[in-house]
């Protein structure tokens, strides 16, 4: 099964989700790719892959393109192993790999063949999608058919979802037989100053409340990042952050819940 984490704005949590999500799917016994689909590379940079990013010989840019030196057959060639599970690490070239998905015939679907020829029997792809819309965002939403909405509980956050929303009822009406599922929300920094409770009611009332995950703001999230993990193979003492033993089996809870559901899914 593979997961779009897509939301066309920054700073929502897209890549803190990918990452916390493919961890919790791998320590669950599965084999996972994150695929990170963002030019500026968040996950792939977290996670400590820069020399990738900066002077990586191929990219997303060299498969998906039809001017790059590879083809579809061969996303293989970008994929790194991680400690937790494997990454198709971004890349400095994918900011122009855009423009060439616009002109090219294929070039949306181009994400989707690609993963669909690479033999990498993954039990889950998880795909960390760019902070705008545009032909990688469609190609993730197309590649995965299954979407999970990070965001914020703000007022803003409704005019996103229906701009989202819109966006994949366009992408269906152009391709027939794509139908994209939604896996659900993911509500990120709760408890932080400005979030509104009606908000949180609204994305209950609009997805169930099986499908809202809510993710407290504690700083134990931003440092398994700083650690270069999600928080599964995140270790406070070795960081030195050993008051963050507690949150972090909490969070290990929290994105245990989205993994689940993911399965139940799949
Ligand atoms: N639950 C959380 N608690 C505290 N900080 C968070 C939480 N979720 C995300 N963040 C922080 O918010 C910032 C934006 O998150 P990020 O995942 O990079 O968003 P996006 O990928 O959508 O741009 C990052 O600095 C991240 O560490
Ligand atoms: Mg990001």
């Amino acid at each position: 099964m593979r997961v779009d984490v897509g939301m066309q704005k920054g700073g929502v949590g897209k890549t803190t989700t990918s990452i916390n999500l493919a961890g919790a799917l791998a320590d669950r016994g599965h084999d996972v790719l994150a695929v990170d689909a963002d030019p500026q590379g968040g996950l792939t940079l977290k996670l400590g892959y820069r020399d990738q990013y900066r002077e990586g010989e191929y990219a997303l840019y060299d498969v998906l393109s039809d001017i790059g030196e590879l083809t579809l057959n061969d996303l293989g060639e970008l994929v790194v192993h991680g400690n937790e599970f494997d990454i198709v690490p971004s890349h400095i070239r994918n900011f122009r790999l855009e423009k060439h998905l616009y002109s090219e015939a294929r070039g949306v679907e181009a994400l989707k063949l690609a993963l669909d020829r690479h033999d990498g029997n993954y039990d889950y792809v998880i795909i960390d999608s760019p902070p705008n819309l545009g032909p990688l965002a469609d190609g993730a939403l197309l590649a995965a058919e299954n979407v999970l909405f990070p965001s914020h509980a703000n007022t803003i956050a409704k005019d996103s979802l229906e701009i989202l929303f819109d966006e994949i009822d366009t992408l269906e009406a152009k391709f027939e037989d794509v139908n994209v599922s939604t896996v659900g929300a993911v509500l990120n920094e709760v408890g932080r100053d400005g979030v509104s409770a009606e908000m949180e009611e609204w994305f209950i009332d609009t997805f169930s409340e099986e499908y809202v995950f809510q993710i407290p703001d504690w700083a134990a999230v931003e440092h398994a990042i700083e650690y270069r993990t999600s928080v599964f193979a995140y270790n406070p003492d070795d960081a030195g952050y050993s008051w963050d033993m507690d949150k972090t089996e909490a969070l290990r809870d929290k994105y245990n819940e989205i993994a689940a559901h993911v399965e139940d899914l799949s």
